[in-house]
């Protein structure tokens, strides 16, 4: 292994500024309204849309440090372990996963894991009650005793990479769009989970989040992530909670024929997790009247569907 590159954004070579594509799409047209996509699931083939805007700050940060170990969370199908996994195999790093769920243990990986795995990151199955609790430094501290890390090697990435530094990363985004979008676009869009992207995103520019997950706490988190990045509320944001479908990873016959026409329709594989899920709530946006007549929406495609997906390409 060998020591973090010192920069690593220059190392992985990413496709950037990512490429923006406009859709013909009846669901807008009727409405006067141009939909743009931003592709920055383009941006990298291993470390798409997001999670390059939020893991490449961080990168930087454990080179600067001079740490050769990322240590992350997530759930089963985490998008941002395979993505940290991918990282870590292309810079040389070492990785840990601390996956949510200890009776996955002793069974065989699903295909998101099977990825991470292949790429040399290390699993560690934690019960419910402990993950919960991986924000407290005492027990980040006995899991890395546990799985006999050196402390002052590892770099700590939270779950969903969303920190600080992620949250900086994202409004590089909003830059990036800022010089590239015409002065037609009034809303820019992006699907949240923890809602890091954002967080940066919306500092710089009016976005709206979708977030996919239930409940009302997305708010608060955006919020504590700016204090912590810009040390105040930035920018001009809101979120639309319509969209969440049931819940994360829940879905409704209805999304599910909207992305597969989506797909059919623009040749473009749809990430159902997320991005489904706010190209979807921009559809009945647009068919509300959200949006006036001779504007244009651009919509970031913050990722590729995930391995194994039975859809896509
Ligand atoms: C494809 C995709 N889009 C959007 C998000 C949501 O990002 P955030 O957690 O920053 O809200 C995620 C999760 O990280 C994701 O994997």
């Amino acid at each position: 292994m060998s020591r973090p590159s010192a920069d690593p954004a220059a190392a992985l070579r990413p496709r950037l500024p990512s490429p923006l594509q406009e859709v013909r799409d009846a669901r807008f047209d009727r409405h006067g309204v141009r939909l743009l996509l931003k592709r920055d699931d383009l941006a990298h083939p291993e470390i798409p849309g997001n999670k390059w805007r939020k893991l490449v700050p961080n990168l930087r940060a454990a080179a600067a440090e001079g740490r050769g170990t990322l240590v992350t969370f997530g759930g089963a199908y985490s998008n941002h372990l395979r993505a940290t996994a991918a990282a870590a195999r292309l810079l040389g790093l070492r990785a840990v996963g601390i996956v949510r769920g200890h009776e996955l243990a002793g069974r065989p990986l699903n295909p998101s894991l099977a990825r991470c795995a292949a790429d040399g990151m290390r699993l560690s199955f934690v019960d419910r009650a402990t993950y919960r609790r991986k924000g407290e430094p005492g027990v980040v501290a006995d899991l890395l005793a546990g799985l006999g890390l050196a402390s002052g090697d590892v770099y700590v990435v939270p779950e969903g990479g969303s920190n600080a530094l992620a949250v900086h990363g994202c409004a590089e985004l909003g830059r990036e769009l800022e010089r590239e979008l015409p002065a037609a676009v009034g809303t820019v869009a992006v699907a949240c989970g923890t809602g890091g992207t954002l967080a940066g995103l919306g500092a710089g520019r009016r976005a709206l989040g979708f977030p996919v997950l239930k409940g009302d706490f997305l708010e608060g988190e955006v919020r504590g992530l700016q204090r912590a990045a810009f040390g105040g509320p930035a920018g001009d944001w809101r979120l639309d909670g319509r969209f969440h479908c049931g819940g994360f990873a829940r879905t409704t016959g209805e999304l599910d024929a909207f992305a597969e026409e989506f797909e059919d329709r623009h040749g473009l594989p749809v990430e159902r997790l997320y991005v489904a899920k706010m190209l979807y709530g921009l559809g009945v946006l647009a068919r509300e009247g959200a949006f006036a007549p001779g504007t244009a929406v651009a919509a970031v495609v913050t990722g590729p569907p995930e391995p194994g997906a039975a859809h896509g390409a």
